[in-house]
């Protein structure tokens, strides 16, 4: 109630605030007056980031958690994220209450110091790194910082992501397509997202749905790699009036809450209520020149791959992964519980863990790692802690060999190791299967590291690499020594393995569910099978009685929230044809009856949502993704690697002997040398059934490291 008067007297304050910033319409905005506004909405805006962290605390040690406190711990901002995304907020409000007109059209035209504002928020910091950096180091930053020399914050953690396409917000600045009842995009209103969803994404039966040529692993190799690359998390304001809590509860939309609502006959209306609650993603304050002033979404993660999912992107994090109590160059294993003699992640000791509530009777943490999303499924924690084991496999290779180093050179050496490895498994083994007969058009053979080339992510890329939702199938499965189902529960449907630790931890390790990664298959796209129900209806329902939300919903609804352009105008970027008719569609399809599902939604091809769109389009050939998203991957991934100056074969980086050596390496030989698993497949990223297609694991090459043995041995 305190809380209540003391927002009416701020809000009333700014009111009168306002007036006397239009009364000076015309004139250059005072600089007292930006210091004075900005003051007043940090105080705001710092009060709402604290509410919300106390709030997630709260809820996360009461009973059961809801999918909601599930999906906010998951996408919760962390440390120099944290502050970007509170600055970006601070600059966007105080720019809406300094600015003269409603509209936005031109910067230019702008009388505000927009420099003076950027300095007042604080959004220098985190600092360029220019400054600071070691120009000779042979190692990577964490931060991805220094990596191009000329721009040594290209690339780097924490930075907006990149736009290939100009923004496209309702109002030019911030609001998303959808936002405003009534208004219309490209002369058609907008359908729900959670329409979309039910109309183009959902089906009941899960027969038939498997594919035939791709393991389970590369469905999960796609996560593996996207959480090396970005990590959008949201902004922890809900809005002026409203808490996020508020937002949630009564689904009220405003500010930063973009509540998802359900459509009338929607099955969720009779036990969820109006909608699925849907938070803004975080963004980030607009750095000179001013080109634009449209909101940019940050990416918390850097851009190159790096094994950064591993070792983190902050500095402090990075530190407190390491084990720093022994001069051997390890990360830190878990100190509680052992998988049969071999490591576990260590737990993340910070409370709340949602991993611990899913389970009150098996009380099991969340894992620790270089990113925040490890313990969202089974098997992506799963993989993280095989790539944790290698590290340490490597660290211990590398002591043995060259007794002398020190562990930061340890550390340093495994940690480029690895690296190299997420690249090579990434170019060699899943982008050419992902790209089919497109690979070579995208990604030639390399040229050598290209300075001009920029290698940040891209905002499309964000929702590009989501095409691995619809690879995800309904079940997962752990396996025994002979690839025969494992234990009483042999076959668990996704839902039950959200945040689920327990499982790896109380059950049978990690082996049974790297058997099933192998052995078991990937879902297969269909234009008619788009999304299963485990993740269009249950995601992140931990049990039962509560129920979840929809990835395909979020994610339409995560377009608009940023700024993405339609469907049309990103095959107009890749130089595809534009369909505008009914009939055109059908053809760019392959699918008259889905492309007149698509019309009688969006009124026109130019506003379909570029995520639904571009996953809806039928296979390249060899691929598993349409020509629009092999454009965006493709020139993203080739940008990835021609950016980076640290590129595993850009010469000088290893020796023509340490990178023969890396050419060896392969998904099965970090099973067989980090699982007690013997047998596994020549070809892990193929569907085999055991035996057909399975080795020993004596026939599978070695990682020979004698070129890493210093000359002085
Ligand atoms: C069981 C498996 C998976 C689950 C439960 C899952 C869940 C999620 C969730 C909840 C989000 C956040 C959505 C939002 O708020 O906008 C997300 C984002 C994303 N997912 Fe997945 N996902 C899974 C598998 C995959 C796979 C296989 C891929 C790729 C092949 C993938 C790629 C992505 C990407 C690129 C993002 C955007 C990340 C960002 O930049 O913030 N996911 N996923
Ligand atoms: C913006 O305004 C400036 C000055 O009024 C003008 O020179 C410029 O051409 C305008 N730019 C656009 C994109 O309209
Ligand atoms: C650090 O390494 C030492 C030596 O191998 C080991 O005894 C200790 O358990 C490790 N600590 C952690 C947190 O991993
Ligand atoms: C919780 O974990 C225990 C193992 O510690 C398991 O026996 C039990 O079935 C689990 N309960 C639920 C509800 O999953
Ligand atoms: C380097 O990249 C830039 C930008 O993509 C391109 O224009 C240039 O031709 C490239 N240089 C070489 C040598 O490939
Ligand atoms: C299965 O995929 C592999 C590539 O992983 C390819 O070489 C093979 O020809 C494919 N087999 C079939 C039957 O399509």
């Amino acid at each position: 109630m305190k809380d209540l008067l003391h927002l009416q007297t701020f809000l009333l304050s700014l009111t009168l605030l306002q007036a006397a910033v239009s009364a000076t319409k015309g004139q250059t905005t005072s600089p007292a007056t930006i210091t004075d506004t900005v003051s007043q909405v940090k105080v705001l805006i710092n009060k709402a980031f604290l509410e919300s962290r106390t709030r997630l605390k709260a809820a996360m040690t009461s009973e059961v958690p809801t999918p909601r406190q599930l999906a906010e711990y998951f996408k919760h901002a962390k440390g120099r994220a944290r502050t970007a995304i509170r600055s970006g907020q601070v600059w966007e409000d105080s720019f809406k209450r300094l600015r003269q007109k409603d509209t936005l059209t031109n910067v230019t035209e702008l009388s505000l110091d927009l420099t003076a504002l950027y300095w007042e928020v604080g959004c220098g910091v985190p600092v360029p790194a220019a400054a600071g950096c070691d120009q000779n180091s042979p190692y990577r930053t964490i931060t991805g910082d220094c990596n191009n020399r000329r721009n040594p914050a290209l690339g780097a953690a924490n930075r907006a992501l990149v736009r290939w396409l100009p923004a496209e917000y309702e109002d030019g600045l911030s609001l998303p397509f959808g936002w405003t009842p009534g208004k219309t995009r490209n002369g058609f209103p907008l359908p729900l997202a959670r329409e979309v969803s039910n109309q183009i994404a959902g089906y009941r039966n899960e027969e038939g749905v498997l594919d035939q040529n791709r393991s389970l692993l590369f469905m999960q190799w796609g996560q593996i790699v996207d959480h090396d690359l970005d990590f959008v998390p949201d902004t922890e304001m809900g809005s002026s009036e409203h808490s996020k809590e508020q937002c949630d509860e009564y689904c009220i939309q405003g500010g930063n809450c973009f509540p998802i609502m359900l459509p009338p006959n929607d099955p969720k209306l009779k036990t969820q209520g109006k909608c699925m609650p849907f938070f803004r993603a975080g963004f980030v304050c607009p750095t000179p020149p001013y080109q634009s002033l449209a909101r940019e979404q940050i990416n918390a993660l850097n851009s190159f791959l790096d094994a950064s999912l591993v070792y983190g992107t902050e500095p402090s994090l990075a530190s407190q992964l390491r084990n720093l109590s022994s001069p051997l160059g390890l990360m830190a294993v878990n100190q509680e519980v052992w998988d049969h003699g071999l490591a576990f992640l260590p737990f993340e000791r910070k409370k709340p863990s949602p991993c611990e509530v899913i389970n009150t009777t098996a009380r099991v943490p969340c894992f620790l790692a270089g990113d925040p999303r490890a313990s969202e499924q089974i098997l992506l924690a799963t993989s993280h802690t095989l790539l944790l084991r290698e590290h340490n496999r490597l660290a211990r290779e590398l002591k043995r060999l060259n007794p002398q180093w020190d562990g930061e050179k340890l550390y340093q050496e495994a940690r480029k190791i690895l690296g190299a490895f997420m690249q090579i498994i990434t170019f060699r083994d899943y982008l050419p299967i992902v790209l089919g007969a497109e690979m070579q058009k995208w990604i030639p053979p390399y040229q050598g590291y290209n300075e001009s080339v920029d290698p940040r992510v891209s905002n499309v890329f964000t929702f590009a690499l989501r095409f691995g939702h619809l690879e995800v199938p309904s079940v997962f499965s752990l396996l025994d020594e002979n690839y025969q189902p494992w234990g009483p529960e042999p076959d668990l449907p996704l839902h039950t393995l959200f945040f689920n630790t327990w499982r790896m931890v109380k059950d049978g390790g990690i082996d049974p569910l790297v058997r099933g990664l192998l052995a078991k298959k990937s879902k297969l796209m269909k234009q008619n099978k788009m999304m299963t129900g485990e993740l269009r209806n249950k995601l992140f329902q931990p049990t039962q009685k509560i129920h979840g939300f929809d990835l395909a919903a979020i994610n339409i609804q995560r377009c608009r929230d940023n700024g993405m352009p339609g469907y049309n105008s990103w095959r107009g970027f890749c130089d595809l044809s534009q369909p505008q008719t009914l009939a055109e569609l059908g053809a760019v399809l392959r699918n008259k009856m889905l492309a007149e599902k698509f019309l009688d939604l969006y009124g026109t091809p130019d506003s379909i949502d570029i995520w639904i769109g571009a996953t809806a389009e039928p296979l390249v050939e060899r691929g598993r993704v349409g020509s629009l998203l092999a454009c965006i991957l493709g020139k993203q991934f080739q940008q990835i690697r021609d950016g980076d100056r640290f590129w595993w074969e850009n010469p000088g980086v290893f020796t023509e002997k340490q990178r023969d050596s890396l050419q060896k390496m392969s998904f099965s030989r970090l099973v067989c040398d980090n699982t007690h698993i013997t047998k596994v497949p020549l070809d892990p990223f193929q569907a085999n059934s055991y035996p057909r297609g399975f080795v020993d694991c004596s026939d599978i090459d070695k990682l020979d490291l004698s070129p890493w043995a210093s000359v002085e041995n």
